[in-house]
């Protein structure tokens, strides 16, 4: 019985520091003779984040990506590498190329996915950070060279920061999957709009003036919540965090909440009324641009004028007819940006718009 009980503890210690050595084993780093190959994986030195391979739901396609990694299901998967170019089997491959930069390759050495920023040193070092960054590091100093945080894939998580600058342009988006099973660019993008009026704004956030035309967007939260927002395949922003007493995700918010949120729904001179069906109308003088879609429940096109303004028809010559004026229309929501000439200068004003 003694004996037993013996064996029971050794294969215990060795079961255990069997699990130890094989995480231990994997590492947060890639380096040129310390690629991944489909399957393994790499896990941020305090065990938040896993880099590694995975195929969608109802998908064969192998793609490189980040999930949480203490949690106990590898969704969402919050970025993705060569989400554009999947593998077609497991014989992918995540390593540093000769030109220093991090790729992702398929069985027959072609790049499906480069990080791709000009280096001129081959001896860089990826490496997957407890805020789940992925950043590469290269030269004798380790310089930053790359990180995928400034290039988010749906999702923002962790110390991810927003930053849009007016002058430049420049700015840090979200991009939706396609669809739960394709990860290839969709069709809505969401950022923040430092020109806007806010269209919403999501507590926890705060917006930093650089004054030089750059405003960064970043969340102030706890670690443990795993606050987490996707831009799904619909366009919709949502938010969830990790409830550790029910091992699974709280979904707290979405937007936008009805169909007349989604920015241009009825298009140009359309109205749009959730507790109208259909929800779109045109407003009075006006008819649809497009019959057929209209009729259809296609609506982004819009409406036009059925009679055209006074201006207008003097500029043509034709008869000044009834004299133009105005209606006034209630309870009604501009567009963000309705004045086309003048562009308001930023402001401090936070806006995530789909
Ligand atoms: C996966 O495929 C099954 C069968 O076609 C379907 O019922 C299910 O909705 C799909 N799941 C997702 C998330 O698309
Ligand atoms: C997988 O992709 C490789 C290279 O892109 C191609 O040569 C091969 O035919 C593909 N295999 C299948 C089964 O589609
Ligand atoms: C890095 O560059 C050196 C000199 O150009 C070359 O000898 C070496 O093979 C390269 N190493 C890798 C991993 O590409
Ligand atoms: C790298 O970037 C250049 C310039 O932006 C682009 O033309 C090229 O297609 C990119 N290559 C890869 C492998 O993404
Ligand atoms: C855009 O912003 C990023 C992050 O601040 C910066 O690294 C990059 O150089 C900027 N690009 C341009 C074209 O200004
Ligand atoms: C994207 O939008 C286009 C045009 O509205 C539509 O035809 C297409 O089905 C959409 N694709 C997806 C994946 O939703
Ligand atoms: C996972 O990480 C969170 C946040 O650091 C921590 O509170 C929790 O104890 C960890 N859980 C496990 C199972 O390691
Ligand atoms: C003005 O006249 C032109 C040519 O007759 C016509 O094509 C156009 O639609 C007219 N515009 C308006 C606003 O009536």
């Amino acid at each position: 019985m003694a004996l037993g009980n013996c064996e029971v503890a050794v294969a215990l210690l060795l079961f255990l520091s069997c699990s130890c050595s094989v995480y231990g084993d994997a590492g947060d780093i890639i380096t040129p003779p310390k690629p991944i190959k489909d399957p393994e994986a790499i896990v941020s030195a305090g065990n938040q984040f896993k880099l590694g391979f995975f195929s969608p739901v109802n998908s064969t396609y192998r793609y490189v990506g980040i999930w949480y990694s203490n949690i106990s299901v590898a969704t969402p998967v919050l970025w993705v590498a060569n989400r554009n170019n999947p593998i077609n089997d497991s014989s992918g491959i995540m390593t540093i190329s000769e030109d220093g930069n991090l790729v992702v390759l398929n069985g027959q050495g072609e790049v499906r996915w480069s990080s791709n920023v000009s280096i001129g040193f081959n001896q860089s070092t990826a490496q997957l950070t407890d805020d789940g960054n992925l950043v590469l590091k290269a030269g004798q100093n380790g310089n930053l060279v790359w990180q995928s945080f400034q290039q988010p894939t749906d999702t923002y998580f962790s110390k991810m920061r927003f930053i849009a600058n007016a002058r430049t342009g420049n700015k840090t988006l979200l991009t939706s999957w396609r669809s739960s099973s394709d990860p290839s660019v969709g069709n809505f993008s969401a950022g923040i709009n430092p020109l806007g009026i806010p269209e919403f704004f999501i507590c926890g956030f705060t917006l930093q003036d650089e004054g030089d035309g750059t405003f960064i967007l970043s969340l102030v939260q706890d670690p443990a919540y795993r606050l987490t927002y996707v831009l799904t395949s619909r366009g919709k922003l949502t938010e969830q965090y990790w409830d550790y007493g029910k091992q699974g995700w709280e979904y707290t918010w979405e937007a936008p909440s009805t169909e007349c949120d989604i920015y241009g729904k009825c298009g140009p001179f359309g109205s749009c009324d959730a507790q109208n069906s259909p929800i779109c109308t045109c407003l009075k003088g006006f008819v649809p641009k497009n019959q057929d879609e209209w009729k259809k429940g296609i609506w982004t096109s819009g409406c036009v004028r059925m009679t055209s303004l006074q201006c207008d028809r003097i500029q043509n010559g034709s008869e000044v007819g009834k004299e133009d004026g105005f209606m006034k229309l209630e309870m009604m929501k501009v567009p963000t940006l309705p004045s086309t000439g003048q562009i308001r200068p930023p402001n401090k004003n936070a806006k995530m718009s789909a």
